[in-house]
């Protein structure tokens, strides 16, 4: 029934080919090869997958006769990827995105004399760049971009002088620039890669400071040395670059200033300098620079003012000099820059006027003026701005009213205008701004009432206009903004009641707060329905009567705050409520409960117990139907020797006795687990078993008659949100995650479907979740840094096996600190890989991500496609998560929305472990970093592979 997993097939076949292979040439090492031919054979041979390259294949070999065979079949038959001149001579090797996967050991270039072009990019190829690559000395490009070669540039590259592009970015080089590798400058022209006109060397791990002799390569237009960890001064002979076009020096660790003769390089279009430490002012030889068309100055120490004429040529397209100490006027010329795309400028302490300072942008995509000290008022005029998706002038002191014309601004997604001076009223047609997805008006003085139109927004996720003056009630409407995940309506004079309608905000789950208001009368069970929502706060208001027991079905709820109102009788049941500090409910009139400060209940409610009764009465008739489903679903798959038909009308009854037939299960554990050991062990699902609640189970820890322990994870949500289908397809995924085995995923034993529990068996793993061992101060100090290292290699490892070493591929969709568990060892451990998409609410009519809010791949909120790369994403968000020591929060949503964004070490180093103390850590800790922003990449395409991050990650390691 089950589907067989390949991850066990495939290392087996492999061991199978290899046992195949003549004996022979295991005896003695093989002749050196005669022919090109032979050694591209060769080669072919020692790749791991070969069928691509199916058309390299000896002819000779079929006319055995022949006295001179290699005469007779040559690789410029039509051979994949091969070229050759008349004479037949190999000059093209080009196997660009062929999935290659092995080494260049074998490919030995003193057999290709006249090799013109190779290219090798986009490969899964390893080991280091052989020393032979400078023996073609005709060579002229030269491509082994994204691939994981390690080691550093051999020497003789400094051969390949004619060389013209050299591209080996997205490597994991290391070590330094030798200065040799370029032309000297006392006598140019002889050595060195003098014809080279592009050199990229980005994303690798080449450190160091910049040899001056970079400044003789007179012919280069483009040098990308970005993202890598070069640091010192920037070398004065880079002015000499006169025909330079593309300068990237971003993301590397380079001080000092900016070289004055930077002004000379006219054909200049793109300066990237961001993210390094780079000081002083910026020079206004800078703003003769008249091909400008992208300048990014963001996230150095500049000071000083910025370049007044940094759009002379009127080309500029992207400008950012975001997060610096930038003072004085906005540049005078970006007035009439009508090219502009894209700027960033927050974080600074300029002056200057919005309305005056500013012009029209027809191009204009995202601006982020936020946190200067901007004056002025919003004009009418930046309604003409028709393309911007970003529009953030948040912490200045922008006074006047948000102009009526702002909701033409059809394109725009984000709109920022919190802690400023505004007035007036929110304008009425706001919902005709239909692709807003986050809209923040917190902290100004804006009055009247919130327009019923905010129902058009039904693109929003983020609505904040807290700290206003607005008056009034919460429209109905509020229920049309279905895609909410946090609202904040907190300290207004809002008055009436919360309106039924806020229970369709079905996906709210960071806040709901409404505190601060006159808020009155009861409190809606409709929120109860909010099962997403972890934050609740209705304190500061005037509610009256009990606090509904449906809230006590809140699963996700972790913090409440009902202090302040007017209410009485008792607390619902529900984690929040218990563990909640007494503060929550202080100060109402008479709550009565289990709770520090509150009175206990008495009998004299009534109401709650009987309550209780039907809940729980509810709670069987779902599963029984659902079980139903479940069991028609089997029936037609034929399944019935794992599930007889049993008698169900006696589901109804609650204390039914156990039968075996009744029983659905699968399993895949070498000992015994039976349904009625769990149930003995766990005395029935008793809370003193319990070890963890989550959003979909409780996770019980259970001794089976053998001694052994494990988890019993029983699912609470499985019951309400699985469809027929689902239910199906999910009994036969686990069937196939049981058979998995690896070092850091928890082991799955098996699943059990009974018509009283849903529980899946798993391997207990001692220490609980990364998250509780980070959120207690004295694990997390446990957990040093080579401990965190291991911890992030282990979920790696995890991931690319889940994805490269099984067929189909097994995508997590819900990697989260949660969900990732440690030994007693503090060893890694993946658990609930592939379940989080048949535990997701299937009632409401639009899609809903699976996942945990704060590791949700960026393109999910635009696309439902789950791919691979969501998953290194969320990867992505944990590396950072394990070295910060909590999440990473802000930083993630600066980072998503920023694209061009870096950071640097010491910020972002959990602050209650002491700062590595050697250099070696700092370097491993360094590298993580770069390679959770690689996998934070807001381009899914561009994010590494787990295959990639855990080779990256296990070479670091290895160094040990
Ligand atoms: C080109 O190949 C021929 C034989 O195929 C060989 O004799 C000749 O030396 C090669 N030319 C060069 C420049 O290597
Ligand atoms: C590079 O060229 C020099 C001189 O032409 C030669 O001595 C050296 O062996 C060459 N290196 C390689 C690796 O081909
Ligand atoms: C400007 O930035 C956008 C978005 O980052 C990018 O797609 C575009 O290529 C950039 N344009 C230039 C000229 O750099
Ligand atoms: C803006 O551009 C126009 C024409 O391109 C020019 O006449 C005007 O002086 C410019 N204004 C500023 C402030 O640069």
């Amino acid at each position: 029934m089950a589907k067989p997993v390949n991850c066990l097939v495939l290392p087996l076949l492999a061991a199978l080919v290899v046992v195949l292979l003549p004996s022979s040439s295991k005896a003695q090492p093989p002749p050196p090869p005669k022919s090109p031919l032979e050694v591209l054979l060769r080669w072919k041979q020692s790749l791991a997958n070969q069928s691509i390259l199916s058309s390299w294949v000896n002819h000779a070999h079929d006319i055995k006769n022949s006295s001179t065979p290699s005469s007779t079949s040559s690789p410029c038959n039509n051979w994949l990827g091969i070229t050759c001149n008349k004479a037949g001579n190999v000059t093209g090797i080009d196997l660009p995105h062929k999935g290659l996967q092995g080494t260049l050991e074998l490919l030995d270039f003193t057999y290709f004399p006249d090799l013109l072009h190779l290219d090798l990019k986009l490969n899964r190829l390893t080991g280091t760049i052989p020393p032979n690559i400078g023996v073609p000395s005709k060579l002229e490009f030269l491509d082994l971009s994204t691939n994981s070669f390690t080691g550093s540039l051999p020497l003789s590259l400094a051969n390949l002088t004619k060389v013209i592009e050299l591209d080996l970015s997205r490597n994991s080089i290391t070590g330094e620039l030798d200065p040799r590798l370029f032309p000297n400058g006392s006598s140019p022209g002889t050595t060195g890669l003098v014809n080279l006109q592009r050199l990229l060397l980005q994303d690798t791990m080449l450190g160091g400071q910049l040899p001056s002799q970079l400044g003789n390569l007179k012919h280069l237009t483009i040098l990308a040395l970005d993202n890598n960890n070069f640091s010192g001064q920037i070398p004065t002979s880079l002015g000499n670059l006169i025909n330079i076009s593309y300068l990237r020096l971003n993301q590397n660790q380079f001080f000092g200033q900016i070289p004055r003769n930077f002004g000379n390089l006219s054909k200049l279009t793109n300066l990237n300098l961001f993210a390094n430490q780079l000081s002083g002012s910026v020079p206004k030889e800078i703003g003769n620079l008249s091909s400008l068309e992208t300048l990014h100055f963001t996230q150095n120490k500049f000071t000083g003012h910025l370049p007044q004429q940094v759009c002379r040529g009127h080309k500029l397209v992207n400008f950012t000099a975001a997060h610096n100490f930038f003072t004085g006027p906005i540049p005078v010329s970006l007035k009439n820059c009508t090219t502009l795309f894209r700027v960033r400028l927050e974080y600074n302490q300029l002056t200057g006027d919005l309305d005056h300072d500013f012009g029209v942008y027809p191009n204009l995509n995202y601006i982020d003026l936020s946190h200067n000290q901007l004056q002025g008022k919003l004009s009418s005029e930046w309604a003409q701005c028709q393309n911007v998706t970003l529009l953030k002038i948040a912490g200045n002191m922008i006074g006047g009213e948000i102009p009526d014309t702002i909701v033409e601004l059809d394109q725009l997604v984000v709109l920022d205008l919190s802690s400023n001076k505004l007035s007036g009223k929110i304008p009425a047609q706001v919902g005709k701004l239909s692709k807003l997805s986050s809209l923040s008006l917190k902290d100004n003085k804006i009055m009247g009432q919130i327009p019923s139109g905010i129902g058009g927004l039904t693109d929003l996720t983020y609505l904040d206009l807290s700290i206003n003056r607005l008056t009034g009630s919460i429209p109905d409407r509020i229920g049309d903004c279905i895609r909410l995940l946090f609202l904040s309506l907190s300290t207004n004079g809002l008055n009436g009641s919360i309106p039924l309608e806020i229970g369709y905000l079905l996906g709210l789950q960071t806040l709901l707060d409404l505190s601060y208001n006159s808020l009155s009368g009861q409190i809606t069970p409709q929120l109860g329905k909010l099962t997403k929502l972890e934050t609740l706060n209705l304190s500061h208001n005037i509610f009256s009567g009990s606090i509904p027991n449906a809230l006590g079905e809140m699963i996700s709820l972790s913090t409440v705050d009902f202090s302040f109102n007017d209410l009485v009788g008792p607390l619902p049941n529900g984690k929040a409520f218990k563990l909640s500090a007494p503060q929550a409910f202080a100060n109402n009139k008479n709550l009565c409960g289990e709770v520090q400060g509150l009175r206990p209940c008495n009998t004299s409610f009534p109401k709650s117990g009987r309550q209780k009764t039907r809940h729980s009465h509810q709670i069987i008739i779902i599963v029984t139907s659902v079980l139903g489903s479940l069991f028609l679903m089997l029936l037609v798959l034929g399944i019935t020797t794992l599930y007889r038909q049993g008698n169900r009308r006696n589901l109804k009854e609650d204390e039914s006795p156990l039968k075996p037939e009744n029983i659905f299960s699968v399993w895949n554990f070498d000992g015994k687990i039976l349904y009625e050991d769990i149930i003995t062990a766990t005395e029935d699902f008793n809370d003193a078993f319990c070890i963890g609640v989550g959003g979909t189970a409780r996770v019980y820890k259970a001794e089976l008659p053998s001694g052994q322990l494990v988890a019993v994870k029983r699912l609470s949500s499985a019951k309400e949100s699985m469809e027929v289908e689902d239910v199906g397809s999910f009994a036969n995924e686990i069937a196939t995650l049981a058979e998995i085995r690896h070092r850091n995923i928890v082991k799955l034993y098996g699943f059990c479907c009974h018509e009283r529990h849903t529980f899946l068996v798993c391997e207990l793993v001692e220490r609980g979740s990364l998250e509780s061992v980070l959120s207690s101060e004295k694990e997390a100090k446990e957990l040093d840094w080579s401990k965190r290292m291991k911890v992030v290699e282990g979920v790696a490892h995890a991931l690319s096996y889940l994805h490269h070493n099984c067929v189909p591929p097994i995508i997590h969709r819900d990697i989260s600190s949660k969900n990732v568990l440690l030994t007693a060892e503090l060893e890694a451990k993946v658990s609930d890989f592939g379940i989080a998409r048949f535990l997701k609410p299937a009632s409401s009519n639009w899609t809903t991500v699976a996942g945990t809010y704060g590791y949700i791949a960026p393109e999910l909120s635009y696309t439902m496609a789950m791919t691979e790369k969501c998953d290194v994403y969320s990867f992505g968000v944990l590396a950072l998560e394990v070295l910060m020591g909590s999440h990473p929060g802000t930083l993630i949503s600066n980072l998503t929305s920023l694209v061009d964004q870096g950071i640097q070490l010491k910020d972002v180093l959990d602050p209650r472990l002491s700062p590595p103390t050697t250099q070696k850590i700092a370097d491993e800790l360094t590298s993580i970093v770069n390679l959770a922003l690689w996998c934070l990449r807001a381009d899914p395409k561009s994010r590494p592979t787990m295959h990639v991050a855990s080779e990256l990650l296990e070479m670091h390691a290895g160094d040990d």
